[in-house]
């Protein structure tokens, strides 16, 4: 962009979008010394007018209850969209582009379900849709697939990428807390989306993976056929008998190419407690990327809140204001992205951790493990806990590599037994 001021439509004042305003106050001048660019907040869409706001950018910036206001106002250049929710946003970026004003966004359920239709657009009108914001908050993660690594082929990401579960599990495993209290100090702090299911059924960490996966190969894998599984049903039990045996619980999203094939999804882990991911704890997010040149890079921050979230947003806004050797929106040359290569998701290989609930009595270990030999699954380690004979007791047992389908299969045939009285809980064990 040529001009001297940049002048920004804000679409959404809550946690993001005031955070994003207090550090272009704070920093203004340091944001023109590297740009050499002023940013000004001229406009801020808002659903609710009257609500009390505890801070407002200037006297320049006006809120407004009518998108129109930013929509028709030819001074703005860049419409930032910190709204959420699919419909609203989807159709002020829409909008935003035939109005010819670059948009930058931390909505990553919407790039997840519609990036293709939003990004072929802003292709075809040659406009920016920046979303760094959008993937593990203040981590520079979007830029550094797009630039710094653009040479490498990324052999496997592993990421901590939803905060509000991390800390929930943190919480559970340091305190001991329950899930419910824990989950109420996340929403509190600012951390959890504004429907919080998407935090812990582990969507939003799905939306962030179906992000990077465009980024790091340049493929489409589909938000509806991505394995998900998120962390509502974890027990403090499991958490406890994992420590014991030297692990940590995480919700993670991975995703890991051979030969050009895909191996996706999100789901909760045990991680051993010497793991580089296992001291990742509270709202922080990590990042571990493997590429065919630099080896292994991982990146830690802060995966959400006002001001990291903000940090971000300002990036994008920064990049967008200064760029002159052109757009990059996807990281790719593409109109639009290939659907990906992807391997049954079945197939994936892991160690793994199963918790049976068993009565205390003869055969029961056994006939057990029969089934899981005949499974082709070996067992590495097992421990039945103490308690009176003839009633219900965990069994853990931590198995070497096996396939999901065969774990599967087990586990189906493991529950159909009389002396199994509550369905196995099964957690992947990474290396
Ligand atoms: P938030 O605190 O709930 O704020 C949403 C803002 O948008 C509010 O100012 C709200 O107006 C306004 N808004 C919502 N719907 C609207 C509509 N239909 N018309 C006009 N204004 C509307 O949300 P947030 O936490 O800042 O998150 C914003 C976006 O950033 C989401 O996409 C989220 O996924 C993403 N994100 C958030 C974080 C985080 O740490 N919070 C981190 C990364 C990404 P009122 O103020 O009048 O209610
Ligand atoms: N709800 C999200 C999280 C916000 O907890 O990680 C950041 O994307």
């Amino acid at each position: 962009m040529d001009k001297k001021t940049i002048i920004l439509g804000l679409a959404g004042f809550g946690t993001v979008g005031t955070g994003l305003a207090r550090i272009i106050q704070e920093n203004g001048e340091w944001i023109e010394r590297r740009t050499g660019k002023k940013l000004v907040i001229k406009k801020i869409l808002v659903r609710d007018l009257s609500k009390v706001r505890p801070f407002i950018p200037g006297p320049e910036a006006i809120l407004t209850d009518n998108v129109q206001d930013l929509l028709s106002d030819p001074e703005i250049d860049i419409v930032v969209e910190l709204m959420g929710g699919l419909e609203t946003a989807l159709e002020l970026i829409r909008r935003s582009f035939e109005k010819g004003k670059h948009v930058v966004t931390a909505n990553k359920a919407l790039l997840a379900e519609k990036g293709n239709e939003l990004f072929a657009l802003a292709h075809e009108k040659k406009l920016g849709l920046y979303y760094e914001a959008s993937v593990a908050g203040g981590i520079p993660i979007v830029q550094t697939l797009k630039d710094s690594l653009a040479g490498n082929r990324i052999t496997s990401i592993t990421g901590i990428l939803n905060g509000t579960a991390n800390f929930i599990l943190s919480e559970m495993t340091s305190k001991g807390q329950d899930f419910i209290t824990a989950l109420d100090a996340a929403r509190e702090m600012g951390y959890a989306e504004a429907d919080p299911t998407l935090d812990i059924e582990g969507m939003d960490a799905a939306h962030k993976l179906v992000i990077l996966i465009r980024l790091a190969h340049g493929a489409d894998y589909p938000l509806s056929i991505l394995p998900v599984q998120g962390i509502s049903g974890v027990k403090a039990m499991d958490i406890a008998l994992a420590a014991e045996f030297g692990y940590v619980l995480k919700l993670i999203a991975q995703v890991r190419e051979k030969s050009g094939h895909l191996q996706a999804g999100v789901f909760p882990a045990l991680l051993p407690m010497d793991h580089i991911l296992a001291k990742v704890d509270g709202p922080f997010n990590s990042i571990l990327l493997k590429g065919n040149a630099v080896g292994p890079i991982m990146l830690y921050g802060q995966g959400a809140g006002d001001l990291p979230t903000g940090s971000a947003v300002l990036a994008d806004i920064m990049t967008l204001g200064r760029d002159k050797a052109g757009i990059n929106n996807t990281g790719f040359r593409e109109k639009v992205l290939p659907r990906a290569d992807i391997v049954e998701p079945d197939l994936a290989v892991y160690r793994h951790y199963f918790r049976m609930t068993a009565l205390d009595k003869p055969g029961v270990l056994s006939a057990v493990s029969g089934v899981m030999g005949e499974h082709n699954i070996s067992i590495a380690q097992a421990v039945q806990k103490p308690g009176p004979e003839g009633r219900d007791v965990p069994i853990v047992f931590l198995t070497h590599r096996a396939q999901l389908k065969a774990v599967y299969s087990a586990l189906q045939v493991i529950d159909e037994f009389e002396f199994i009285t509550a369905p196995t809980v099964h957690y992947r064990i990474l290396k």
